[in-house]
Formats: structure tokens, sequence, C-alpha cells
């Protein structure tokens, strides 16, 4: 939600914070911008859309030389996606340019004291607000920093602030609450960012910002506050990912590529929990064995996607741990006045680690309580950080708005965990967690022999352009495949999809199909007896409603070829295992589809890969 880069040093500002913003594109598209600082006061160009149009518009104009900027690419909130509410905004007097990130929710009584103390403001944003808050600061006196310390005291909110001045021409001072921000540490050279993407290019070596704080970077230092201006710290970490893993390395689209990269990043979430004894290793794990035991319920918070991989997990957490498992929503959790105490595990599952939504909600269970343990893909985030314990996935950087292999890999990350509750609770041997293991091992293997037996998925994508309904049926850990296989639809073809649990199919949803209908059905392994028996019942129902099917299955089921229109043959794992390799035919079919109808499949319309608003 909202990209935000600033640089101070030694190269040309404009390269810089374009090159971050076209790597922090992905955050938000509605528009892009950028202010610097030059022998003249400040330069600003900003326009309406993608980043592209912005480019245009600079290349018609000549760019004074410049060494501190600061750039922005929005997701709307106030105010519409225009040239006008575009950021960077400005001061009164235009002696200060400001970029923001999230929701300032005092904007408007805010902005009637500054309307009532004559200042006129031009845009729709909560954000010019704070522009004008910064420079009467500046012009009363504070130098740049002080004044960004003064604006933050009087904002209610969520935000990342990240301001420049003609009048402090060797300085970037940004602050957050809420939202991300991090600072990249340079050989005479320094940045702020809403993700180490933006300066990766240039420095490994980043600071991890706390809530509540304030940061001045120069070219050759950095300095942090809190909002009082008392010292502060950040928390030092290296980047160990490569640049090559945020670029598209020959690929049209980062989702192509991050479908390709699933094996890998699997495995990568794998390597090294399991020590030679066959003990499961979470270093990562805070909790006490004794906190572990104590357990009696575990709730999983979590969105979109990352709630999907929730919905698998239980599955695997209740039948390896014998916990109750929920799993809810995140934006509906703490609104219902949950049910937490300090024997409740909370587990916040988000890719970014910034999900406002999770946020709040983990905050509610602490509040409460409750144990938290994030799985997130992000070191450095907040979710993670405000956790009382952890555990990385390493899919690496995952850009596409869509999300995919931070799926598969969440699902994997659960699965540790269980296992590892398994472990200490005693509800499993450990030759029988060594023989699970062991299955997620073949994994990789098995989601790259289907990888490459998917030109038919696309064949089908590109045959079915025109399809308006598209169904997804699946039972057990098959139905948040099903949920899955909807939302990557929806999001990146805007077709009208919906997921249900197949047994559902008969108490409303049947309605739905008429002759031709795509009905997507995810089966379940054959030796499920019953639950594969049901699931051939109901292909037969839709199909007799004159539904088209498309249906997942095990190599070998022959049972289900009488009734499927099409057969995507699936390696055959074990049930909780299915959804790793059943979920990557589906994501094919919806990104082929989307590159059928002409869209941006990483830059799905309306939507932004991190929701740092609630
Ligand atoms: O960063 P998070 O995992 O917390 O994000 C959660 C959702 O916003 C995300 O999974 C979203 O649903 C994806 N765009 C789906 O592809």
């Amino acid at each position: 939600m909202c990209g935000i880069v600033g640089y101070v040093g030694g190269q040309a500002s404009l390269e810089v914070v374009i090159d971050g913003l076209r790597r922090l594109e992905y955050r938000g598209y509605d528009s892009a911008g950028v202010a610097l600082v030059t022998n003249d006061g400040l330069f600003t160009e900003k326009r309406a859309g993608k980043l592209s149009n912005l480019d245009v518009a600079l290349a018609d104009v000549e760019t004074p030389p410049s060494t501190t900027g600061i750039g922005h690419t929005r997701w709307a909130t106030h105010g519409a996606p225009t040239d006008r509410n575009a950021h960077p905004h400005l001061g009164r007097q235009g002696r200060v340019a400001l970029v923001h990130n999230g929701i300032i929710e005092n904007f408007a009584a805010l902005r009637s004291k500054l309307e009532a103390a004559g200042h006129e403001l031009e845009s729709d944003t909560d954000t010019e607000v704070a522009a004008h808050l910064l420079e009467a600061e500046v012009a009363a006196g504070a130098d740049l920093t002080e004044a960004m310390q003064g604006v933050c005291r009087q904002l209610e909110g969520a935000f990342t602030l990240v301001a420049v001045s003609p009048d402090a021409p060797d300085r970037v001072v940004a602050a957050r609450r809420n939202s991300p921000l991090v600072v990249g540490l340079g050989e005479g050279e320094n940045f702020v960012a809403s993700d180490v993407a933006a300066f990766i290019e240039h420095t490994r070596e980043a600071l991890e910002l706390g809530q509540d704080q304030v940061v001045t970077i120069t070219r050759d230092e950095v300095e942090v506050t809190d909002f009082r201006g008392n010292p502060a710290e950040g928390k030092p970490f290296h980047i160990d990912w490569d640049i090559a893993a945020a670029e598209k390395g020959g690929y049209d689209y980062f989702m192509l590529k991050e479908i390709d990269e699933q094996p890998r990043a699997i495995a990568d979430t794998l390597l090294g929990r399991l020590s030679e004894t066959g003990q499961l290793q979470l270093d990562e794990m805070r909790l006490s064995d004794d906190d572990l035991r104590a357990i009696d319920k575990i709730i999983i918070i979590a969105c979109g996607t990352a709630f999907h991989a929730g919905l698998v997990a239980k599955y695997a957490i209740e039948h390896w741990t014998r916990i109750p498992c929920e799993v809810e929503l995140s934006s509906e959790f703490r609104y219902r006045d949950p049910i937490i105490d300090r024997d409740t595990m909370v587990i916040a599952i988000s890719q970014s680690g910034e999900t406002m939504d999770t946020l709040m909600a983990l905050r509610h269970a602490r509040g409460q309580r409750a144990k938290v343990l994030a799985i997130s893909n992000s070191n450095g985030s907040t979710i993670p950080r405000e956790s009382d314990a952890v555990l990385y996935t390493r899919a690496g950087p995952e850009i596409a708005v869509a999300s995919t292999k931070a799926f598969l890999t969440q699902i994997v990350a659960c699965y540790l965990i269980a296992l590892y509750l398994a472990q200490v609770r005693g509800t499993k041997y450990g030759d029988e967690i060594a023989e699970i293991v062991g299955q997620l091992e073949e994994i990789p293997a098995a989601v790259t022999e289907v990888l490459a037996s998917l030109e038919p998925v696309r064949e089908l994508a590109r045959e079915m352009g025109a399809a308006r309904l598209v169904l997804f049926l699946g039972r057990h850990v098959g139905y948040p495949v099903a949920l899955e296989g909807a939302l990557k639809l929806k999001e990146l073809a805007y077709i009208h999809a919906e997921g249900f649990a197949a047994g559902e199919l008969k108490h409303g949803p049947i309605a739905l199909v008429e002759q031709g209908t795509p009905v997507f059905v995810v089966v379940p392994p054959k030796g499920r007896g019953p639950l594969h028996d049901k699931m051939i019942s109901s292909i037969q129902e839709v199909r007799a409603r004159g539904a088209r099917t498309i249906v997942l299955a095990d190599q070998g089921d022959d049972r289900v070829l009488p009734y499927a229109d099409q057969l995507v043959a699936l390696p055959t794992v074990p049930t909780l295992m299915q959804p790793l390799v059943a979920t990557v035919p589906l994501q094919v079919f919806a990104c082929e589809m989307a590159m059928v109808k002409g869209h941006d499949v990483d830059q799905p319309r309306n939507l932004a890969k991190s929701v740092t608003v609630e």
C-alpha cells in the first residue's frame, strides 16, 4: 500500500529514487511522483497512473542536478487517483515536500484547523495536511527532524512519512507508526524505503525501525529518535537475498517466475529444520516447551491467500497435535470478542509482515495475553517484530501482487509448527515426524513435475478466455485449494469465480451451474475411500447439469476418467500434501487467463501487494 523511497548520497537522486520506485511499484500504482532538492529549491513531478506515466513526464523536462530526493507510488485511500492527489505534497510555501503511506485518521480535524488559519489545501488527501503542518513547524524555527517529531505527535492513525526541504538540503527525514519503513545503510549514501527491494542494488545492510520512531539520514549518518526527540536505536540486519531475486530474470512477469520458483522456495523453507537425530529444530521458536505444552487452543489469523494457507493448516494441526484450531480472517477477529487467554496460541500468517488487519488482530491477541507466533516472508517487518516467536518462510521476495510461492511455503511453515508442537507434546513419535518431514521433502520434486506438465492447462485458459463464471470445488484440504483457485482467477482475470466445499453444492451453489459452466474439481487422493467417492458424486451432479468439468486428480485415478472433460493429473502424494501440488495448475490457469485477456499480471487493477490500511 504505497511505496516510498528517500535517498541522500553522491549519486543522481532522481535515478536512485525512480529505480527504487520501480521495485516498489507492486505496492501501489495509482500514481507516482518525486521531489528532489536542487540548488534552486524543490523540483517535483507527479502523475496519475503507473510509474511509466511519470517516466514520460520526466522525459519532457530538464531535471536539475540533485543528490537528495524522495519518491512515492500510490495506492489511493483519500482522494481519487489524479495528478492533483499524487504525492509528494508540498507545504504552504513550497519549502517542504512530503510523501506518505497509511491513513491519518484525524486529518479532517487538522485540516479544519489549518483552513481556519488561512491555509489553502489543494488536494483531497490526508497527506497534504501533514505537509502543511511540517512546514509550519519549520517556519516556527524547528529543524526538519524536530519538525517531523512535532508533526508525528499531532497525528493519529497509521503513517510512514518521508520529507525533504531545500532548507536542509543534505538530509531526508522519515517517521513511522504502524506502517513499514526500513533504512538502507550505504557507503557515503543512505536510503529509506517501505521495503528493502528499493535499495538492494546499492546495499545489503539495513536497519529495522521500531514503532513511533523518526530517522534522519545524511550521506554519512543515520540518527534515530522517538517522537519526543529522545535517542532511539534501530535493529541492524543483513539482507541475504540476491538482487536477481527481485528481477524478472527473463520472464515476462514476476508471477511466472515466482510460480516456477516454488520447488526451490519449499526446499529452502525446509532446509536445516530437522537435526541428524530426527529432532525438529525451529531455532526461531522463542516460546518455551512448557508454554507450548500449556496451549489448549490455536487460532490462525490471516487475510486473502494467507488465510487459505491457514485453512489448509488447520487439518494438519488438529490431526497431528489434537489441539483445537480455528482459522479467522484478521479483519473479523477482534470485532467478535474472541475467547483467548494465556493458553491460546495465535498464529499470524503474513507474507509481507505488514498487513494492517493482521497486525491489529495480533495486537488484540497479545493484549489478551495470548502467545503469538508469526509466519512471515519478510525479515524486519512489523508482524514478526511484534510476535513472541517467528518462523520465516524462505520464499525470497514475492513481487507479483498475486501470491503464489508465499502460499505454498506458508503451508509448509504451518506444518513444521504443527510437527514441532506434536514433538513437544508427545502426540507423535519421532519416527512419525521424520516420516512426515520426508514427505514434505519430496514435494519440491512433485511440484517440479506438475510445472512440467501444464501446457494443456495453459491451452485451456486460452480457450476459455470468454468464460464469465468459473467454479472450483474441493473437500477437506481440497476446499481451501478451491478457494485459492477462485481468488487467483478473480484478482488476475477479473472473472466471477467461486470456490465451494463440494458437499455444500447441493445446498445452494449448484443453481449457478449452466450448460458449459467450467467447474474445476480437486479430487482427494484415491486412497481416501469415502471422501473420494463423495467427490465423484459431486462431479456427476454438476455434469448432469451441463458443467464442463476440469478434474485435478492423482495420476492413475481411473475412476474419475468418465466424468472429466479435462483431466489434470497430479503426482500421487499423501492427502495433507495434496494442496502443495494441486494449487499449482490453478495458479497457472489464472495467470494464463489474465495474459489472454491482456491484463497486467503483476499489477492487477485496484489491488496492491501489501495492504497496510485496515
Ligand atoms: O502479506 P500478506 O500475506 O499478509 O497478504 C495477505 C493478502 O493481502 C494477500 O495474500 C492477497 O490476498 C494476495 N493478493 C492474494 O493473491
